[in-house]
């Protein structure tokens, strides 16, 4: 059995069409949209109807072939492809492989032959199976970083979902509790979007993999008890000098991990490092509407502050995985060495 066949495929390309599963609507319902225009991809991008960074450049690659085949045959294609790919790129600011999908795309168009429809798809489609791979040598990696009877405290979600593979952290996790070496799996509802307590429970409960779900905010006290033997991750991009943009939240379960010396592990794709950011402070933050966390409108005076992601320093992680290996203490030299 293929990997395909296991995991739930939330990105799939079929006649033409691209099919994303509603991420939005999840765990109530399992709903489905096709697009066949590259612009409502942009949208379904920045609206979260596909989510996690690996997912989000896959989409991006594939929505590059709905504008080709949109534009083929017009005299002004190449740019209005560009065009496209601009719109995409807008779409989501912080997951580094959006940008890095799209440049692999934009290298065919900027051959001196006319690219095809064909050889676009064929990126798309090398793009999704690179990352599943992926997947599957850092759950492999990962998992021999566990000692045995460990307690996992997992953040966001970062499975099929997020990744149109086995997953980053939640693909390790998921295999090292099939090579029983996890006692307990913890994962935080992951406030606000709720990705924790509506997704990563979805799809253990899916594999009937054991989970218990904890407010954001009960973390630190569930280090203190001594529960927890490895925090681990992912990523959405990853700066020059191993400082790492995840889901909001991350920093602060990275901070309490050093204070109870546990492993904090970093699960993430090559395509989530880039080393043309130096550090974490240079990586842009999305900020998310403030509807997200204020159920109701209270008129002037009541605003949120809605920053999605977060950034942990490189000296709080233990070890980033990758498709690679492992940089055990991540610093500029070692990522660069990796890269
Ligand atoms: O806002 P989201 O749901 O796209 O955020 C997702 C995360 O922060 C994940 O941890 C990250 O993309 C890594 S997923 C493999």
């Amino acid at each position: 059995m293929s990997d395909t066949d296991q995991y739930i495929q939330p990105v799939v390309w079929h006649e033409n069409r691209l099919r994303l599963l509603d991420q939005r609507l999840l765990p109530e319902q399992t709903v489905y949209l096709d697009y066949t225009e590259c612009p409502p991809v942009a949208g379904a991008i920045q609206d979260m109807v596909v989510r996690g960074a690996p997912a989000i450049g896959i989409t991006a690659a594939y929505a590059v072939v709905l504008s080709a085949l949109t534009h083929n045959g017009k005299a002004a294609a190449h740019e209005m492809i560009l065009d496209d790919m601009a719109l995409l790129q807008r779409s989501r600011p912080t997951a580094v492989n959006l940008a890095w999908a799209l440049a692999r795309m934009k290298a065919l168009l900027d051959e001196p032959a006319p690219v095809s429809v064909d050889s676009l798809l064929t990126e798309a489609n090398r793009i999704h199976e690179e990352e599943r791979q992926a997947n599957l040598r850092m759950a492999e990696f990962g998992t021999a970083l566990l000692s045995d009877n460990a307690g996992v405290l997992t953040h966001c979600n970062t499975g099929s979902l997020a990744t149109a593979g086995s997953g980053t952290a939640l693909g390790v996790i998921r295999h090292a509790y099939r090579q029983q070496k996890i006692r307990r799996i913890y994962a935080t509802e992951t406030r606000p979007w709720l990705q924790g307590s509506r997704l990563t429970a979805w799809e253990l409960a899916q594999h009937s993999i054991p989970v218990a779900m904890l407010c954001d905010s009960a973390a630190a006290q569930l280090m203190q008890h001594g529960q927890v033997s490895h925090v681990i991750v992912g990523a959405d991009r990853i700066a020059a000098n191993g400082d790492v943009a995840n889901k909001i939240g991350t920093y602060a379960l990275a901070v309490a991990a050093q204070r109870h010396a546990v492993k904090f592990i970093v699960v993430a794709p090559v395509s989530t490092l880039d080393p043309k950011t130096p550090q974490g402070s240079d990586i842009p933050v999305e900020q998310r509407d403030s509807g997200e966390i204020l159920s109701q409108e209270f008129g002037e005076g009541v605003t949120a502050w809605n920053p999605v992601f977060d950034i942990t320093p490189a000296g709080l992680i233990t070890a980033i995985v990758t498709e690679r290996g492992v940089i055990q203490a991540p610093d500029s030299r070692k990522i660069a060495e990796m890269l």
